[in-house]
């Protein structure tokens, strides 16, 4: 073989390696950058129905409190009232937080608003009569905070675990009309739903729920499985009940380019063990235990 055969053999070579090393940086850098969560990489403290250990949940006395204790973002649940109003409310019946049999879907939001939603309160701390809030009401508040605060929206099913005609729009309007979409992550244990917001408004950050029958059915094909379908929705997030969360499925997800929040999570060394393991959201119904263990 000539010299010449030989340089050129030696520069294709040395290029080929030059693009595969740069390509390998490039899949590197794009990791980082990917997992980097909503608080500027720190964990994003989540207030879970605004903190429902430390006030009734889901009223604006515990979203200001969750906020008050140093929260970046609350969480809430929505439903739809029968006159098609946006309901912040847990359950689709309203029985349990407010003592009144029935559920939201039959009920117009003029009357849910005459109800107190105090019933399932038994932490310490007097409040007074707690109307139920809608979201736009929910919305108000976070746009009067002196700071900078997310919101994690969960769009609920109703009592017969069916989607809510229209509730995704109502959402997105809501958002809308009050500048919040950059802020907000619409979360739903619910697929559909959260693509159906996606056709809305492609601008709101996903984030699917993975629920106890998902990995009972999804689940048993094992971790990369449920990371790969979850991958597949196309959302940014995936957050799973604390309890459920094991080291193979967060790397699984995490392969998969998804950001990784955690629910519910109420005592110190939860907080700390999940915290250690790097995910990028942690919900707690206890906001002064977060602000007190997490940067
Ligand atoms: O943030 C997710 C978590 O709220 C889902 O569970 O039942 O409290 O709505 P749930
Ligand atoms: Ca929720």
């Amino acid at each position: 073989m000539t010299t010449t055969k030989l340089h050129r053999i030696h520069t294709v070579a040395a290029s080929a390696a030059t693009v595969l090393v740069l390509s390998l940086m490039l899949i590197l850098l794009s990791c980082v950058t990917t997992h980097e969560g909503a608080n500027g990489g720190a964990i994003t403290k989540v207030a879970h129905r605004g903190g429902s250990l430390l006030a009734p949940e889901n009223t604006l006395a515990a979203f200001q409190r969750g906020i008050d204790e140093g929260c970046d973002a609350i969480e809430l649940d929505v439903h739809l009232s029968r006159d098609g109003r946006l309901i912040v409310m847990h359950d689709p019946s309203l029985f349990r937080t407010t003592a009144v049999e029935g559920y939201v879907s039959q009920w117009s939001a003029a009357e849910i608003k005459d109800l107190d939603a105090r019933a399932s309160w038994r932490g310490e701390g007097e409040y007074g009569v707690q109307r139920v809030p809608t979201l736009e009401e929910v919305l108000d508040l976070i746009v009067r905070q002196e700071r900078h605060v997310e919101l994690q929206v969960e769009i609920k099913t109703d009592q017969k675990d069916r989607r809510y005609g229209g509730i995704e729009e109502a959402v997105v309007n809501a958002l809308r009309s009050y500048g919040l979409i950059e802020r907000t992550v619409i979360i739903s244990f619910d697929f559909p739903t959260l693509l159906r917001v996606r056709e809305i408004e492609p601008a709101l950050r996903l984030g699917a729920l993975v629920n106890r029958k998902y990995l009972e059915t999804i689940g048993m094909a094992g971790p990369a499985a449920v990371a790969a379908s979850i991958a597949d929705l196309g959302v940014e997030y995936v957050a799973i009940n604390y309890a459920y969360l094991s080291q193979k499925l967060f790397d699984e997800f995490r392969r998969s380019g998804l950001l990784i929040g955690a629910w519910t999570v109420n005592n110190e060394k939860d907080i700390r063990r999940i915290s250690a393991m790097g995910v990028d959201f942690i919900t707690s119904d206890r906001p002064d235990l977060l602000r007190e263990l997490l940067p």
